[in-house]
């Protein structure tokens, strides 16, 4: 089919509309429809036109591939395609079914008539990628609906069901049954009455307490939103909307400009575009076959191992929790259906759903038990011999072709496939605390990994609403190897002169959600001393601060321990400074003889993050990540790393490389600096030296 199907009914053209897979206002589809319009109003016979999307979809908005290309312009702009839409000298009908979102939207506002199914969805979304809509949904939208109304689905992006909106003059007709039926039954209504063509531009926007309103407005999206600027601009656009047509499209179109060339929208749209290409495998073809999965198995029902099965059993797949002993099992089981009672209490969840999911744990000590689940995941303690003796238990029970996946942190999971007899069967599935609620999933992907076994976990990821990243495998994987160095600088930072409150107020500040010694007392810090216990063993070259080892030592394993880099009073989770703390930094400071010096926040800052980038530089080389993009999705989705910062790789690139290298030479100077620490990896250097970006190149430079 063409881009645009032409089907006379009668006296009304009917423009069918497609660009799979959702009617996406590219620039060839605006040229089909400008053309089909164009020859509609040559045709005499033709006296009214239906402009109807493809597979029961309007259109999700404009092509935003086409953002910040040429092909954005490339005649008619969506602006164009909609001005001779609402000047043509036929009555154009928009018939509205399924999506009908940013620009699709304001396609049906500029059309003289819109009947709509009642599931129809209508919105501008443009705000969460940091724009506002900006042909003209800001200026037609309150015109139909009042400012206060248009207002609310503009600043909140979320669209609403054409049937709330059915007594409005945004929806002339709920359609009954077919809508391309009811929509030329419509057009036919228009012809009989005189064809006439109403246009929302000639209407205006009473309303008396227009400024408070607007200001109230501001009020509430700055406290909501400090970082970002697109709705206070969305504001600004629809309170334009109470003036002169004209003027209004132009100040909407300042200031979508604007908003286009601002950090955050960039980092915005990085992040969307981001998240969907992690989920493309470079040397995994599309359609590679997956296996079924309608059961799972979690061995170890601690932290991890509740978070997972909770994470199956939200989405109605049955999990069978196996633990070594009662005790053990009975406090998982626990745990679970106290999250549920929780939910039920906040009246998150209806107590018939928690017994429904409930239903579906079955816990267990025995193996036995497993061996029909399509997938077994391990959540036991993080060390080797234990997880090796788990995989060859599974290996013995499991049913052939399941697989067999490990939530290891850090330990290498081509060993844990080699104790079985199917490696290509293994697979790591890295959550992320609290597991049901994270997004984030690590596909770790063995040597052996078998293609489907991994396609198969990339789909497990979306079925369980985790947004999945592959990882080679190494010491951490992507997510956990960057924060290991950023941990490292932050305690040489309190060595330095520095204390956990000023670094974690510094980064804080900068968006990370929580900083990094308010984080390790959260995860607890007995987990990060037992990986350096083990990279003393393994990985001697690796030099730490004692700091972590000497709390550690000190029981201040952090939020659980009542103590940590914080004191905590009981049954409170603010961080209070510790004197303890204080003592035990000072003491390792006079070892060190070193007097104290003033660091400032950028300093804290570009240190923490810098150290994330340039390791996400060595783990580009390594292939290790697929893309820097991909690391930006990891730390977006998994470690409170601002989205308006579009993820480190992409922070860093819009520093520019050569000043972020420039940069960490000067940390490299200073009296207590690492040199070694600060080398930039030779991606970062080779990047920087020839101006160019992480993400230009996918990293692949
Ligand atoms: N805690 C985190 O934030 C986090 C995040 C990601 C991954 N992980 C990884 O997940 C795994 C589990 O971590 P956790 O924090 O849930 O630990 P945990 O100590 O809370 O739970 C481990 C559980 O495994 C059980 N167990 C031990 N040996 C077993 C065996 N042989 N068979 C069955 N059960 C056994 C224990 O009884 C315990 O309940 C580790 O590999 C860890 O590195 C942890």
């Amino acid at each position: 089919m063409n881009a645009v199907d032409f089907v006379l009914r009668g006296p009304v053209a009917v423009l069918t509309f497609a660009n799979p897979p959702v009617n996406s206002l590219s620039a060839p589809l605006r040229q089909g429809l400008a053309a089909s319009i164009d020859r509609a109003v040559a045709e005499s016979a033709v006296k009214a036109i239906v402009l109807i999307g493809a597979d029961g979809k309007f259109s999700a908005g404009a092509d935003i591939k086409e953002f910040g290309t040429p092909a954005v312009m490339t005649p008619p702009s969506l602006r164009q395609l909609i001005s001779q839409v609402e000047s043509c000298e036929k009555p154009v009908i928009a018939a509205v079914s399924g999506n009908c979102l940013g620009g699709g939207l304001e396609l049906a506002l500029g059309c003289h008539y819109r009947v709509a199914t009642k599931e129809a969805m209508l919105g501008l979304p443009e705000v969460k990628l940091g724009l506002l809509p900006g042909a003209g949904g800001t200026q037609r939208l309150p015109r139909l609906l009042g400012f206060e109304t248009a207002l609310n689905i503009i600043v909140s992006g979320e669209p609403v069901p054409a049937g709330r909106l059915a007594k409005t003059p945004l929806i002339d007709r709920l359609a009954e049954g077919d809508l391309a039926a009811s929509a030329v039954s419509f057009a036919e209504q228009v012809i009989a009455e005189g064809g006439k063509r109403p246009r929302v531009r000639d209407r205006s926007v009473r309303e008396p307490n227009l400024e408070g309103l607007a200001q109230f407005a501001r009020n509430t999206v700055k406290g909501a939103f400090p970082h970002f600027p697109a709705p206070l601009a969305c504001i600004d656009a629809v309170e334009a909307s109470a003036g002169d047509f004209e003027t209004g499209l132009v100040t909407e179109r300042r200031l979508f400009a604007s908003l286009m060339q601002g950090p955050e929208s960039q980092a915005l749209r990085h992040a969307f575009f981001a998240e969907r290409a992690a989920a493309r495998i470079a040397d995994l073809p599309e359609g590679t076959p997956t296996r079924d999965i309608r059961s799972a198995a979690v061995i170890g029902g601690g932290t991890m191992g509740t978070g997972i099965a909770l994470s199956f059993l939200n989405v109605g797949l049955p999990v069978t929790l196996l633990e070594v002993k009662q005790e053990a099992l009975d406090r998982g089981v626990a745990k679970i259906r106290e999250t549920y009672e929780g939910q039920v209490k906040k009246g998150k969840l209806k107590a018939e759903g928690a017994a429904d999911r409930l239903k579906l744990l079955t816990p267990t000590l025995d193996y036995a038990a497993l061996g029909n689940a399509d997938i077994a995941i391990e959540a036991v303690f993080e060390e080797m011999s234990v997880k090796e003796q788990v995989f060859k238990t599974l290996d013995r029970v499991m049913k052939p072709g399941a697989i067999l996946a490990s939530n290891t942190s850090t330990l290498d999971v081509d060993r844990i496939a080699d104790v079985t007899r199917r490696p290509g069967d293994v697979v790591g599935t890295h959550f992320f605390s609290p597991a049901q609620v994270m997004r984030l999933l690590e596909v770790v992907r063995g040597k052996r990994t078998a293609p489907d076994v991994l396609a198969t976990a990339m789909k497990l990821g979306k079925t369980l609403r985790k947004t999945a990243v592959v990882s080679g495998v190494c010491d951490g994987f992507i997510g956990n190897r960057m924060i290991g160095q950023y941990a490292r600088q932050a305690e040489f930072m309190l060595e330095e002169g520095a204390s956990p409150q000023q670094v974690d107020k510094a980064i804080e500040a900068f968006g990370f959600a929580m900083g990094p010694f308010r984080m390790g007392d959260m995860a607890g810090n007995d987990i990060s001393w037992h990986i350096r216990q083990r990279h003393a063993r393994e990985r001697p070259e690796l030099k730490y601060s004692p700091l972590l080892d000497r709390l550690c030592q000190a029981g201040r394993f952090g939020q659980k321990a009542g103590a940590g880099w914080y004191d905590y009073r009981p049954g409170d989770r603010n961080a209070q400074p510790s004197a303890t703390v204080d003592a035990l930094i000072k003491q390792r400071r006079q070892e060190l003889g070193r007097e104290p010096r003033r660091i400032d926040d950028a300093e804290i800052n570009d240190r923490l993050v810098y150290a994330l980038v340039n390791e996400g530089a060595k783990i580009l080389e390594e292939r290790i990540a697929q893309r820097a993009s991909d690391i930006d999705v990891v730390y977006l989705t998994g470690y409170g790393f601002p989205v308006w910062r579009g993820g480190p790789m992409f922070y860093a690139d819009q520093v520019g490389l050569y000043d972020v290298v420039r940069r960490m030479q000067e940390f490299a100077r200073n009296p207590y600096g690492d040199p070694a620490f600060w080398t930039p990896a030779p991606r970062l250097a080779r990047l920087a030296a020839a101006g160019q970006r992480f993400n230009d190149t996918g990293g692949a430079a």
